[in-house]
């Protein structure tokens, strides 16, 4: 039994609620309060954008360095939502008009360096703690953003365990070689088994090769990993770490979603505000759908398939079913959610934007929830929907297959199926899993069999953050 808690930093670009632009904020957000209960204390570093500064204002600082990468840099310590977060104010990297990676003219050109400096004061803080005494016993660093902090805790010489989390291998923090010097990186170390990345440099790689363990946020994505399809490049690398790389599935914070704290309030053994809620969204949606009522929350891009949907809507809003769509992204696939809408007026309607009330009305009210990915590391909505007994229809790829128990045969009999699962990704399996959907939806038995076991699966922290705290129990060992 240890005396105290153990310490470990967590290092990372996004955290609900003060900054989110995809599930990572959601998974960082999450950890310090499912670890603590685990005897861990969390504490988050990420950097203070222009939108936090305020946030950190009357804040202690507890490190200093004067020239981080360019100007100085400071961190200051609060609490926010019962959160530890450790705020990096560098306003030459990060005081700036526009999103956390982009401004009004694309993806900002020193966003290498900016990460940089993020994980450079994470590996510092690692190695020689806060000015309060401060110290983690381990470093746990999420995605190519904090890729360099492992990296650099292990180019000091420190021995501090880290841990390297892959959130999404699609963002690999590339950059060119030249910039070696820039980013404070030893040139011995510059060889295809170190840092060299395809004649560059990847943040994710250089994480990868020098994090004492490797976690993913699913164990059919860990697994998949290896593979160049869905290891995009690093493969080798995943594949020669292989003793060291385990899939831990995310939870949702069941308190944030939850269907007994929704508008109309329902649960698993008192459904029936869902009904309402049904009703509330088609009347701001302007559908009226006989069929199940399908949603879409996503961010709008080629992970996502969404260009897989247009194909098969004609099918199945002719027998029945509609659509309601939440997202924003790529322009393209923005336009033909438009021009779906456009042609199935009642039937399929569009928001563009961000709205996370809308979010939630729409897990709420929704009968299933539409998740065509080609990859997908976790994936959260689908998650909620099992939560809300809106029943996910997904791409059993990474971690959909491992949250949903498909409709099969088997499954029906033995009572225990949770949504649709369909394979491969592509238009074909897509519309026949909504053929499916359609088929179930009007069996009123097998559906309402189905709701109260979706609503009754473990979508929480509690088996993830045990397994979270026995790794780093591990290392401190
Ligand atoms: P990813 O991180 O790859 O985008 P996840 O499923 O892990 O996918 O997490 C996405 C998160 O972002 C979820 O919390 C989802 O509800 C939310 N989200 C995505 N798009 C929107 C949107 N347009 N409005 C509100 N929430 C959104
Ligand atoms: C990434 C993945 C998503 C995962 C999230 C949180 O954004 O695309 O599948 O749920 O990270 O780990």
């Amino acid at each position: 039994m240890r005396l105290r808690m153990g310490r470990v930093l967590s290092v990372a670009s996004e955290c609900v609620p003060l900054l989110k632009t995809g599930g990572l904020a959601d998974v960082v957000g999450a950890l310090p309060g499912a670890l603590a209960g685990q005897g861990w204390e969390m504490r988050v570093l990420m950097p203070a954008y222009r939108s936090l500064r305020a946030q950190a204002a009357g804040w202690d600082e507890m490190w200093f360095e004067p020239d981080l990468f360019g100007g100085p840099g400071r961190v200051f310590a609060g609490t926010v939502a019962g959160i530890s977060v450790l705020l990096l104010d560098a306003p030459h990297l990060y005081d700036r008009e526009g999103g956390p990676y982009s401004g009004p003219h694309g993806d900002w050109h020193d966003n290498d360096i900016r990460f940089a400096a993020l994980s450079w004061a994470g590996a510092a803080i690692a190695r020689d703690g806060l000015s309060d005494g401060w110290r983690p016993d381990v470093l746990h660093a999420h995605d190519w953003q904090a890729g360099f902090a492992p990296a650099y805790l292990a180019y000091s010489g420190a021995d501090v365990p880290s841990v390297m989390t892959i959130h999404n291998i699609a963002f690999q923090g590339f950059t060119p070689v030249s910039q070696l010097y820039a980013l404070r990186l030893p040139p011995e170390q510059y060889y295809p088994d170190a840092l060299e990345y395809f004649g560059g440099l990847s943040s994710l790689k250089a994480g990868l090769i020098t994090a004492h363990k490797i976690t993913t946020v699913s164990p059919t994505y860990a697994g998949e990993l290896g593979r160049p399809v869905f290891g995009m490049g690093l493969q080798g690398v995943i594949a020669a770490r292989a003793a060291d790389v385990s899939g831990i599935l995310n939870g949702v914070d069941t308190d944030v979603w939850s269907p007994e704290a929704a508008e109309h309030p329902f649960s698993a053994n008192a459904p029936e505000g869902k009904a309402q809620a049904r009703a509330a969204l088609c009347a701001e949606f302007d559908l009226d759908v006989p069929g199940p009522l399908a949603i879409v929350v996503s961010r709008l891009t080629d992970q996502k398939g969404i260009d897989l949907i247009p194909p098969v809507m004609e099918k199945f809003i002719s027998e029945g079913g509609g659509l309601a769509i939440l997202g924003s992204g790529d322009p393209a696939l923005e336009a033909q959610m438009h021009q779906l809408a456009a042609r199935f007026p009642g039937r399929v309607s569009v928001r563009i934007g961000y709205d996370e009330a809308l979010s939630h009305r729409m897990f709420a009210g929704g009968d299933a929830v539409l998740v065509p990915s080609r990859f997908e590391p976790c994936g959260l909505t689908q998650m909620y929907g099992l939560h809300f007994g809106t029943l996910p229809v997904v791409a059993a790829v990474g971690g959909l297959a491992d949250t949903v128990i498909t409709a099969n045969p088997a499954a029906l009999a033995a009572g225990v199926a949770t949504g649709i699962t369909f394979h491969p990704t592509d238009a074909a399996a897509f519309g026949l899993a909504l053929q499916n959907l359609i088929a179930l939806h009007a069996d009123t038995k097998i559906w309402s069999q189905m709701m109260h076991n979706a609503m009754h699966h473990p979508v929480g922290w509690d088996n993830s953050a045990a397994r979270y705290a026995a790794l780093y129990d591990g290392l401190i060992a």
